[in-house]
């Protein structure tokens, strides 16, 4: 075996890449519940990867035989419906991780130098994440798929001047056909997930150029024993790979559980008007995205006009990317921040579900008012920040990681 791995290692850094990346990166010791979702990430990304490739081997992208192709593959395919499933529960899934790993690095200040590369190449993982999962849905060809696009890209129709052209240009045609579910497909099958995958991979490279961050946010790299190890760092194998497997479990029951026994849960995962084949002629009665998009879906309707709405709605997402230079805080951690900090951040988290939840409904003056009133505490939570950031009484930091 050893002679084999030298042949290899002469030829492929093999040997050097494995240990940069696992057996001699030393990762924090006190990695906590939080630091599982990356790597829960990771995990939904083949599971979504594998059931996509084996869903394209029998779905029909084309506007005439793209819904029952659907039907096809729950009804006579073997394990068609296991497959279907997967990918659908699975995209709900890859938000739901990925919300709690962005949150997490709010909490620990995770986005913070040397960090900004990570949180960056992390927005933009998240912008690939929202465009893979908007044309994904249009592909079962069903009354939501239908109007949900039609809803979407009609706002791209607010841009002044270009708007009309630029809204033909996506939909390639006057209304949604057949030609967006053909463009559709090929973007959500091939096109983003190579920008998901190098995006991922850019992260992750920069994740271990710098080191983790943890939740006590001190740099374990400043104090390294006698052969330059961080005295804080463990490898991560074997033991962050092991402790890994611990959350890989526990996810993977709460996942098969909903695939089995709650795929649609509740019309949440899986939209009920989108077991209705796609009919131009008929506008359903209520037209809401997937649970995943409803906050900001929320934002832009909470402002009275449309092309403001627009711009609110792409800044709530712009904002983030400009997280690193809004909070100019040096401690990282919220755990020794001060309590504007805390109730801020709780501040922010009620709103985005407010508005998530709001966002779901129909609305009503009194729902709108609330909705305003969120989006209002969402931006707030960036203005409180840049405010308050800069002169914040914040605990000592101890030395070295606590527990
Ligand atoms: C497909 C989506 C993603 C994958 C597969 C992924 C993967 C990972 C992995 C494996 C880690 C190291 C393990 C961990 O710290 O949990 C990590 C760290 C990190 N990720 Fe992501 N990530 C994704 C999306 C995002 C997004 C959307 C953001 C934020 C905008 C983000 C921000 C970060 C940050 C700041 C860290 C460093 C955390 C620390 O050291 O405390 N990631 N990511």
């Amino acid at each position: 075996m050893n002679k084999l791995l030298n042949w290899v290692d002469e030829r492929f850094p093999l040997s050097s890449l494995w240990n940069d990346h696992m057996g001699q990166y030393y990762a924090p010791k006190n990695f906590n519940f939080w630091y599982f979702f990356g790597s829960l990430a990771l995990l939904v990304l083949v599971i979504q990867i594998v059931s996509g490739i084996f869903l394209t081997m029998h779905y029909k992208p084309d506007g005439a035989t793209a819904f029952a192709s659907v039907e096809y593959i729950m009804r006579d395919v073997p394990y068609g419906w296991l497959i279907r499933y997967m990918h659908s529960t699975g995209a709900s899934a890859f938000f739901i991780v990925v919300y709690l790993h962005m949150f997490r690095g709010l909490m620990y200040g995770s986005y913070k130098q040397p960090r900004e590369l990570i949180w960056l190449f992390g927005m933009f993982i998240y912008l690939a994440l929202m465009a893979e999962a908007f044309m994904g849905y249009l592909l079962p060809w069903g009354q939501m798929s239908f109007w949900g696009a039609q809803v979407i890209i009609s706002l791209f129709g607010a841009i002044p001047w270009i708007g009309d052209a630029l809204t033909l240009w996506i939909r390639g045609d006057y209304v949604i056909s057949d030609a967006t579910l053909n463009r559709f497909f090929a973007l959500h099958v091939i096109a983003l997930p190579f920008v998901l995958v190098g995006l991922i991979v850019a992260h992750i490279i920069a994740l271990h150029e710098v080191g983790s961050n943890n939740p006590d946010g001190v740099e374990i790299k400043k104090n390294k024993d006698e052969n330059g190890i961080p005295k804080d760092g463990i490898p991560f194998h074997p033991y962050y790979s092991v402790k890994d497997i611990v959350g890989v479990i526990v996810f993977l029951m709460f996942f098969v559980s909903v695939m089995f026994f709650a795929p649609e849960m509740g019309g949440y995962f899986l939209e009920h008007a989108n077991f209705v084949p796609a009919d131009a002629l008929k506008t359903p009665e209520h037209i809401a995205p997937v649970w995943y998009f409803t906050p900001f879906y929320a934002i832009l309707r909470a402002v009275p006009d449309k092309l403001l709405g627009v711009i609110a709605m792409f800044a709530s997402i712009a904002v983030l990317f400009v997280l690193p230079w809004i909070d100019r805080c040096k401690v990282k951690s919220i755990r020794y921040r001060a309590a504007i900090y805390k109730v801020n951040l709780a501040a922010f988290v009620v709103s985005f579900l407010v508005l998530g939840y709001l966002g779901m409904l129909p609305t009503t003056p009194g729902r709108t008012l609330v909705a305003q009133i969120a989006s209002i505490v969402y931006f707030g939570f960036f203005a409180v920040l840049w405010y308050t950031s800069k002169n914040e009484q914040t605990k000592p930091v101890p030395e070295r990681v606590t527990k």
